[in-house]
C-alpha cells in the first residue's frame, strides 16, 4: 500500500489556494483502495506564526470542519492533530541529532528572514526563533514517522520534504534502514493558486479568498482582482493571468478551453469576472453548507479528531519505541 500524508498549518481561515493545493488532491488520493491516508494539523508548526491561541484554536476547528466538509472519509483517513501525538516532537529530537546545521541554514523561509534583516541592515537573525529554524527538522518528523512514500503539498513544501529526504537517509545510513524516503505530490494545474494581485495567494501577502466566504463577500473579491488594461474586443493572455488559473482551478477541461476561447476572442474583464464568480460559487456551494452546519458542533469535530489521534498513535508508538531502541535509548535489562 501507499501511504499518503500530508498537514495545514491552523493559522487562519482555509482559502482556495489551501483547498485547490492540498485538500482537494488529498481527499482524492485518499479514496484509492490501496492508500492508507494520514492528515493532520500542524498545529505546532502553527505556534512558529503566530502567538494568538485563540486563532490557533478556532483556526483548527474551521480547517478540521473544511476537510470533513470537502468530504473526506474519516473511517478510511487519520484525520488528527499534530500535538495529539506526543511522539512527533520525541522523533523530532531524534532527528535534530542527525541534522546538518548547514542543512536548515539553506531552507528558503529562515533565508528569506535573514535576507530581509541583512537588507535592513539589522543583526541577520533578528526576530528568527529557533521554532522558524528547526521547522523542517519538525516537518520531517511528521513525515517519517508514518512512514509516508507521498506527500501531496504546493510547490513551496518541495524543499521541506527534499529535507526529510536527506534527514533520513542520514539516519538510515547511522542506524539502518527504518525510513522510508518520501516523495512531494504536486499537482501541475494549480501547483500555485494566485491570489487577489497575481502573487501566491497567501495569508502572509493579504490577498486570499476565504474558502468559505458568502457569494457577496466572494464576489466583491473576485471583482477586485488586478487585471491588465486590455479593452473589450482585445485577445488577453491566458498565460500568467490569475483569473485563469483560479477559474481553471474550478472548472473542468471543456469550460476552460470555453474560457481560453473567450481570452482568444477578448472577453471583458468584467464578464470573466463575472464568470470566475458563479463558477467558484457553483463548486462551493454544496461544501459551504456542510461547513456551516459542522462549525456548529466543535464536539463532534474534537471526536473525530481524538479517534484520528489513537489511529495514528496506534502507528507512532511501536515505530518509536523502535526507533529508541536503534539509537541506544534502551532498557540495560
Ligand atoms: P500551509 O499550512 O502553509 O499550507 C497548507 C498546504 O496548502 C498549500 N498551499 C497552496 N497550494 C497552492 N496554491 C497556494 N496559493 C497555496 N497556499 C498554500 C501548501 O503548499 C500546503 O501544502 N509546512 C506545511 C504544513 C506541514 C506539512 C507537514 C505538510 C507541516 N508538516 C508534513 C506536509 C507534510 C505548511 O506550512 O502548509
Amino acid at each position: 500500500v501507499q501511504r499518503v500524508l500530508t498537514g495545514i498549518k491552523p493559522t487562519g481561515t482555509p482559502h482556495l489556494g489551501n483547498y485547490a493545493g492540498a485538500l482537494r488532491p488529498a481527499i482524492e488520493a485518499s479514496r484509492r483502495k490501496d492508500v492508507e491516508s494520514f492528515y493532520f494539523l500542524a498545529d505546532y508548526h502553527a505556534l512558529i506564526q503566530t502567538t494568538d491561541p485563540l486563532r490557533v484554536v478556532r483556526s483548527t476547528l474551521e480547517i478540521t470542519a473544511t476537510w470533513l466538509a470537502a468530504g473526506l472519509d474519516t473511517s478510511h483517513v487519520a484525520l488528527y492533530r499534530q500535538s495529539d501525538i506526543p511522539e512527533i516532537p520525541e522523533l523530532t529530537w531524534l532527528l535534530t541529532c542527525m541534522t546538518g546545521k548547514g542543512l536548515l541554514n539553506r531552507a528558503h523561509a529562515y533565508k528569506a528572514a535573514v535576507d530581509k534583516n541583512t537588507e535592513a541592515g539589522e543583526d541577520p537573525d533578528a526576530g528568527v526563533t529557533m521554532g522558524l529554524y528547526m521547522y523542517p527538522v519538525l516537518m520531517a518528523a511528521d513525515i517519517l514517522m508514518f512512514k509516508s512514500n507521498s506527500v501531496p503539498v504546493g510547490r513551496d513544501q518541495i524543499q521541506h520534504i527534499e529535507m526529510a529526504r536527506d534527514i533520513a537517509t542520514r539516519f538510515n545510513h547511522q542506524y539502518g534502514e527504518h525510513f522510508v524516503l518520501p516523495e512531494a505530490a504536486i499537482d501541475e494545474n494549480v501547483a500555485t493558486l494566485p491570489g487577489l494581485d497575481g502573487r501566491k495567494m497567501s495569508k502572509s501577502y493579504d490577498n486570499v479568498i476565504p474558502l468559505f466566504a458568502a457569494p457577496a463577500e466572494l464576489k466583491k473579491l473576485i471583482f477586485s482582482m488586478v487585471t491588465d488594461s486590455r479593452k473589450p474586443g482585445e485577445p488577453k493572455d491566458t498565460e500568467g493571468s490569475a483569473l485563469f488559473q483560479l477559474y481553471q482551478a474550478f472548472a473542468d477541461e471543456a469550460q476552460t478551453a470555453a474560457m481560453r476561447q473567450a481570452f482568444a476572442d477578448g472577453i471583458a474583464w468584467g464578464d470573466a469576472k463575472q464568470v470566475l464568480f458563479e463558477q467558484i460559487d457553483r463548486s462551493l456551494a454544496p461544501m459551504r453548507e456542510r461547513y456551516h452546519a459542522l462549525i456548529a458542533e466543535p464536539a463532534k469535530i474534537e471526536a473525530c479528531l481524538r479517534e484520528g489521534a489513537e489511529r495514528a498513535r496506534a502507528i507512532a508508538t511501536p515505530f518509536l519505541a523502535e526507533l529508541r531502541h536503534a539509537v541506544g535509548l534502551r532498557r540495560l535489562d
